[in-house]
This record gives C-alpha cells, structure tokens and sequence, in this order.
C-alpha cells in the first residue's frame, strides 16, 4: 500500500512521518516537494504519485491573516482539497483529512457532535468547512478529522509563548472565556495511524470524526497548567501563580473570531476504534518534558 503525506513539516505533519511509516511505502512530501495554491501541481503530483492512501495534513492554519486573505486560505484548503478528493475519488483511493473546531461558531452548551450545524465565524473556518463540503461532495473514500487547539514540540505554539512571556514578565493576562480540548499532533497522528489500519480491515467507516483530547480547560486554564507543570520540573519564571489573570475574549481583540466553545464530543470515533482518549494534561506534560 502506498500512503502519500501532503504537509510533512507542520505539527501533525512531522509526527505522521512516524506514526505512518509501518503502515506502507510512504512518500512524504512538504511545501518545496508540492505548493498547493498551485492547482495543476496538486493534479499532476497526485497523478504522478498514483498512492492508495492521501493523508492531507497541510492547511492553511494563519487564522487571522486569511482574515485579509480569504482566497489564499481557501486555494488551500477547499480547492487543493477539491482536487485530492476528486482524485480519490477517481481512481478508488482514500483520502485522510483534518479540520477543526473553527466550523463551528461555539454557541452550543455541551460539546459539538459531528452532525451539529456548522456555521463558521471566521475566513478560516469557512475555507475549512468548504474543503470538507467538497470531500462530502465528491463521494470518495474518506476519514475526516475534526480537532482542536494542536500542539507540538516542533515549530511555535501558544504554550510555547505562555512559557517564554512567564520567564520575561511579572503578569500575564490570559482569556478564559473560550473553552476546548488542547491536542497534541502526537495523539492526532497515533490516532491516524489506528484508524488507517481499521479501515484497512474493514473495520471504520468513512465519514467525519471528532478527535481530540479528553477533558477541556481554557486559554487561562492551559497556560497556567503549563507553568505549574514546568516549575514542578524545576524551571523558573518571573511571574507567580496569582499574577496569571483571566481576561474576557473582547480584552483580547484578534483579527478573527473564535468559537467560545471549542469542544468535540469523541464519542463516535473511541467507539468505533475501541479508544480511550487520554485528558489533554497527559500530553501537555509531555510536551514539557521533550522542550525542557
Ligand atoms: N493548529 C491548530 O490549532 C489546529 C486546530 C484544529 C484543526 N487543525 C487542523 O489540523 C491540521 C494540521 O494542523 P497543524 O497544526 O499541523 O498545521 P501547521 O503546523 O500549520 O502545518 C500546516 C502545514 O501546511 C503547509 N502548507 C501551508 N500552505 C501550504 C501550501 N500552499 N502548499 C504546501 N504546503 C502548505 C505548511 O507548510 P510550511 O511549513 O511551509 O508553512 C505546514 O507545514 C490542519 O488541517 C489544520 O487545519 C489545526
């Protein structure tokens, strides 16, 4: 089975390199191997490649400049999309696929189930939900993961930041009122490789899942998380405890709009795989631990 990665040097992308590899020929490719705002590229490389398995973890993830860019973020992330799912579709391959929390606007109570109503709020969450309505729309075979807030060890992230701003200042204001489920590439990739080989035995069907870490915490919550865990393995910081404040979104204002409910009910997908997904603090402090 030949497995083509698109977007081998993102946070998932990295970690699938891993997480694929025992599962057949992989070829992995990143930004220099194909540009996806470059259509008939896509074509011809997939063309070129002829693999049984796409898994696309390229996007188009600068949230707020594809505020001022919404066709870069869509050229992305539902036409490339387009094309790989047409592609599959064609030539009877599957096509493995994330997307995220942002399609929908977070209003809900209790944590969105994958046939909630999607209404985005932001450019990048409309290009998301456009490339997902194109895979549905092709009729390929396909596994679509919806995940949220992702974090790695590779490249920059917002723990990443609380850290260095909690060794530079005295206080640190931090929203709290957007809730989710903080989600490591590591746990999105080991959780790819599982369904890949599930379906392979005829034991997934296609469609869309929620993954993502059990538990949820808030931007505050998880910055002050993070501190705590790194003090407890001995670094130190400039501010206290007490001086991490919690802050409203609207003290906070960014080009783009978040969902203030983030959270995915991963019921369906732990059922079908037999999974128990782990609390988001387990791979938080991990993470910890690899950049200390
Ligand atoms: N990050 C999050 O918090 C989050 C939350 C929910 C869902 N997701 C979804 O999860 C998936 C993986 O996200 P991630 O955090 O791993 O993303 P990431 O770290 O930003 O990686 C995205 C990758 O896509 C590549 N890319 C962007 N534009 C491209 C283009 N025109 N041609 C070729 N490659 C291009 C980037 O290449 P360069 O390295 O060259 O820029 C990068 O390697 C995405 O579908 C994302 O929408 C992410």
């Amino acid at each position: 089975m030949k497995i083509l990665l698109i977007g081998k040097n993102g946070q998932v992308g990295r970690e699938l390199q891993r997480t694929l590899l025992p599962l057949g020929e992989l070829v992995a490719l990143g930004r220099d191997g194909l540009d996806l705002g470059d259509l008939a590229a896509v074509k011809r490389v997939l063309a070129s490649q002829a693999a049984d398995v796409i898994v696309n973890a390229s996007a188009y993830t600068a949230v707020d400049r594809a505020e001022a860019d919404e066709a870069g973020a869509m050229a992305v992330n539902a036409v490339a999309v387009g094309a790989m799912a047409e592609y599959a579709r064609d030539n009877g391959a599957l096509l493995m696929h994330y997307s995220t929390d942002y399609v929908f606007d977070g209003t809900k109570a209790q944590p969105y189930v994958e046939d909630d109503a999607t209404a985005p709020q932001s450019a990048y969450g409309r290009s998301k939900r456009a490339g997902e309505e194109a895979i549905l729309a092709s009729g390929c075979k396909a596994l679509v993961f919806r995940t949220s807030w992702v974090f790695s060890a590779h490249g920059g992230n917002f723990i990443k930041t609380m850290l260095r701003l909690a060794g530079e200042r005295d206080s640190l204001n931090v929203v709290a009122d957007q809730v989710g489920a903080p989600t490591s590439a590591e746990l999105i990739a080991d959780v790819t490789a599982l369904a890949l080989a599930a379906y392979r035995r005829g034991e997934l069907a296609g469609g869309i899942y929620h993954l993502a870490a059990s538990g949820a915490t808030s931007w505050h919550g998880l910055a002050s998380y993070a501190i705590a865990s790194a003090k407890a393995r001995g670094a130190a910081f400039k501010v206290e405890p007490a001086q991490i404040h919690p802050i409203p979104t609207e003290a906070y204002p960014l080009p783009a709009a978040r969902p203030k409910n983030s959270r995915l009910d991963t019921g369906k997908l732990a059922a079908a795989l037999g999974l128990q997904l782990p609390d988001w603090k387990i791979h938080v402090d991990r993470l910890i631990e690899q950049i200390s």
